[in-house]
């Protein structure tokens, strides 16, 4: 496996690799690996000769509530993990050289973006999707994965592909989740013993409600408020969204049909949790 620091030496990388027919599969990430990037990486090795993986913490996409210094770090780390995990290539860049001069241009996302948790974080998916022309450009993946568990994040990285006409595939990838359907976050340690043993409710009141849909409910508010009142039942946590809309287009929506999402927020003392379910009617 090779670090690499240069977008120059990264782009002659990648265009070698390609010249010599070697499919690319792609993880961007912001370092720190957890257990959702593995799932990333893994799969990526099963469907592409070669893995590549960016570790890059993106100033562009945090707002000024939300501390970049203060972003975890350890590359150490991430490239014992990246090497087991059977990675080729990290790209880990500097500031400087992702952004050497201010920007002329930005992406400015303009849907999919005022729902969930996007509401309020202003100006953050501008900055996710301006990084994301960068890197794959740098990368030129043939194929990029990014976890379903951030859906709104695919939805808004499946805008920008398509717009762009960016010759990747976007992969989404199922949630990893604890044994009793917890969905995996660094965020759980947070949660108090009380707490944990509540959480698995949220993905619960999900499946409960997809069930319901398939099992013919239209009345969307009615399944929403099932959800609530199960959260609100079952655990301590205080919920900050209940949704469901359309899947990609994140479009209020009057009775299921075609992909939808059902998608929650619940907030604990130390940890927000976030998880949502998406299926086709
Ligand atoms: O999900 C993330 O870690 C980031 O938003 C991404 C996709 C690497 C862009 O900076």
């Amino acid at each position: 496996m090779q670090v690499i620091h240069s977008i120059k030496e990264m782009q002659q990388i990648t265009k070698e690799l390609r010249k010599a027919g070697n499919s690319i599969g792609y993880v961007p990430t912001m370092g720190f690996l957890h257990e959702g990037h593995l799932t990333l990486i893994n799969e990526a090795k099963s469907n592409n000769d070669k893995v590549v993986i960016s570790i890059f913490v993106n100033p562009l996409q945090f707002g000024p509530n939300e501390d970049f210094d203060a972003y975890p770090r350890d590359i150490e780390r991430d490239e014992n993990l990246a090497r087991n995990a059977g990675v080729d290539y990290i790209f880990y860049p500097e500031v400087g050289e992702m952004y050497p001069v201010d920007l002329s241009t930005k992406i400015n996302v303009t849907k999919r973006i005022n729902v969930l948790c996007g509401k309020s974080r202003e100006g953050h998916f501008d900055g996710v999707a301006t990084v994301l022309m960068k890197l794959f450009n740098i990368m030129m993946p043939d194929r990029a994965y990014f976890g379903l568990k951030d859906a709104q994040q695919v939805a808004v990285v499946d805008g920008v592909i398509k717009d762009y006409n960016i010759p990747v595939e976007l992969v989404p990838v199922r949630t990893v989740r604890e044994e009793d359907g917890l969905a995996k976050s660094s965020r759980n340690v947070y949660l108090t013993e009380q707490e944990r043993r509540e959480a698995p409710e949220l993905y619960k009141s999900l499946q409960k409600a997809s069930q319901t849909i398939f099992d013919g409910e239209k009345d969307l508010d009615k399944v929403k408020t099932a959800v609530i009142n199960a959260i609100q039942e079952k655990t301590s946590g205080i919920i900050d969204y209940v949704e469901i809309y359309s899947y990609p287009e994140l479009e209020e929506i009057k009775e299921p049909k075609g992909k939808i999402i059902i998608a929650l927020a619940v907030k604990f003392p130390k940890a927000r949790l976030i998880d949502n379910i998406t299926f086709s009617i």
